[in-house]
């Protein structure tokens, strides 16, 4: 197991599970809502009560915009330990055999991976194997970088893409599966490549039925983004030694949580939907996810596009920004506190780290640290969140905060599925289909025609027209 943690130390205000217990289920995250500006929690949330209701009959009920795609929503409760052993045991066995691990994919087929494993690694010495990342970017730089470190590793594939065409994951894959052959020799190439997709079509699918690539399977009412709960996330977060087992049962808390109730007054998904929704509705249309650990920029990513293109479309939808703190404190801080006021903040709060670290007395105290020698840095580090929730506030800022006790797998499971439902809800809230992305096609129209692929040759002639303009 690669847990980046040694001891657990309670902060000055631990957190106690049973100010978390919902009747059965002992769910731990919190919503706080006290910090929403001149906003009413209770308000908003009674303004909201009808939608929301009627936002979780549409999911539960598959009568909405998109139902195809609601795979995920029981998907926690559904999926089997016959399963998981299966997944467990292709990464034990790619795990003895890599010191790196080549996850391919871009979007939803490789961003909710790297934020669990992120999140949950050490920042500098990462996991064993090692996971690395392609097929999510085009640049040459990157890819050849990444060729010369494969050069000199025992190196394994996953390659994931539901659709199985999609470009980016495609050359990465063929370059990749190449420089793999050159290697190893085909036949243990090709022990060495795991492929994610559909189960019956495109061309990764054809692929690794000629090749005989050890294959899962992205099921048909799961879409991209909400898909790190299948083989999609799954697998390279137990190839990286974390466990998909709390993984999974932390989302499963959440899923019953809301099958339990889908009331505004007591099930902080339909609140933060709830709130979310008044404040875009009431002119707040930028919401900031804040985080306070590095550790989980990747998450943030994963937020954004979930939340970005599910909403982004009819002209309509929250952006959805992300910041680090207290590092972008010293950059975006500015714009946040008297900038446009057009924003909102999420802030994620981790409770306790895993290390204990605490700042020195110093004899000469030139620094003038003294007053918190011996504090623990994560004390600085919630006063810094505190005191910035305040002052964001005060500049017309509303912030929403979701409290975790502590980052891991099963509080990670936890927040995905608390985001997946949020984002179906607010979505079906907005009127839009959360689960489609027409959007995204057009920039793929214009390479397809500037690269001149074979169909696209009209649309090639009028792009080079106006390029010459
Ligand atoms: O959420 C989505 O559907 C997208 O972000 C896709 O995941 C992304 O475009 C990759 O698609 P595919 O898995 O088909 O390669």
């Amino acid at each position: 197991m690669n847990r980046f943690h040694r001891e657990k130390v309670h902060l000055q205000k631990p957190f106690a599970k049973k100010d978390y217990l919902r009747g059965k289920y002992s769910y731990v995250m919190k919503l706080e809502l006290s910090h929403l500006s001149s906003f009413s929690s209770a308000e908003m949330l009674a303004s909201k009560a009808t939608d929301i209701h009627k936002a979780f009959s549409t999911i539960y009920n598959k009568n909405g915009l998109g139902n195809d795609f609601l795979g995920w929503v029981r998907l926690p409760s559904s999926i089997s330990p016959k399963f998981i052993d299966e997944m467990v045991q292709c990464a034990a066995t790619l795990h003895t055999k890599s010191d790196l691990f080549v996850v391919i994919g871009i979007g939803g087929s490789y961003l909710g991976a790297r934020a669990v494993i992120e999140a949950l690694s050490n920042p500098f010495t990462g996991t064993q194997p090692q996971i690395v990342y392609a097929g999510h970017n085009m640049s040459e730089d990157y890819l050849a970088a990444l060729l010369e470190v494969l050069d000199k590793k025992d190196y394994s594939v996953c390659v994931i893409s539901k659709s199985g065409t999609t470009t980016e994951p495609a050359i990465a894959f063929r370059i990749i599966k190449r420089h793999l052959e050159n290697k190893y020799g085909v036949q243990e190439a090709s022990s060495r490549i795991v492929t994610i997709t559909d189960k019956a079509k495109g061309a990764l699918k054809q692929m690794a039925d000629n090749k005989g690539y050890r294959t899962f399977v992205i099921p048909d009412d799961i879409g991209g983004r909400y898909s790190v709960l299948t083989p999609v996330g799954l697998l390279p977060i137990s190839v990286a030694g974390f466990d998909i087992r709390k993984l999974i049962a932390g989302a499963g808390e959440m899923e019953r949580l809301c099958l339990s109730s889908q009331s505004v007054n007591n099930n902080p998904v339909a609140q933060y939907a709830a709130v979310r929704h008044a404040l875009y509705e009431a002119g707040k249309t930028n919401e900031i996810l804040v985080n306070y650990e590095p550790c989980l920029n990747y998450l943030s990513e994963w937020w954004k596009q979930l939340f970005g293109e599910s909403h982004g479309k009819q002209h309509k939808g929250i952006f959805p920004a992300s910041v680090t703190f207290t590092t972008d404190l010293h950059s975006m801080g500015q714009y946040i506190q008297e900038g446009l006021r057009n924003l909102f903040e999420t802030v994620i709060s981790i409770g306790q780290p895993h290390h204990e670290l605490r700042i020195p007395d110093a004899a000469d105290d030139l620094d003038q640290l003294n007053y918190i020698a011996g504090s623990r840095l994560s004390e600085v580090n919630h006063k810094a969140e505190l005191g910035t929730i305040l002052a964001h506030e005060d500049g017309d800022v509303p912030n929403i905060r979701i409290l975790l006790p502590e980052l891991s797998e099963t509080t990670l499971g936890q927040l995905i599925y608390f985001f997946e439902m949020s984002c179906a809800l607010s979505g079906y809230m907005l009127g839009v289909n959360p689960f489609d992305q027409p959007g995204v096609e057009a920039y793929k129209k214009n390479m397809f025609a500037l690269l001149g692929k074979k169909g696209y040759e009209q649309q090639s002639e009028a792009l080079k027209a106006r390029m010459l303009e």
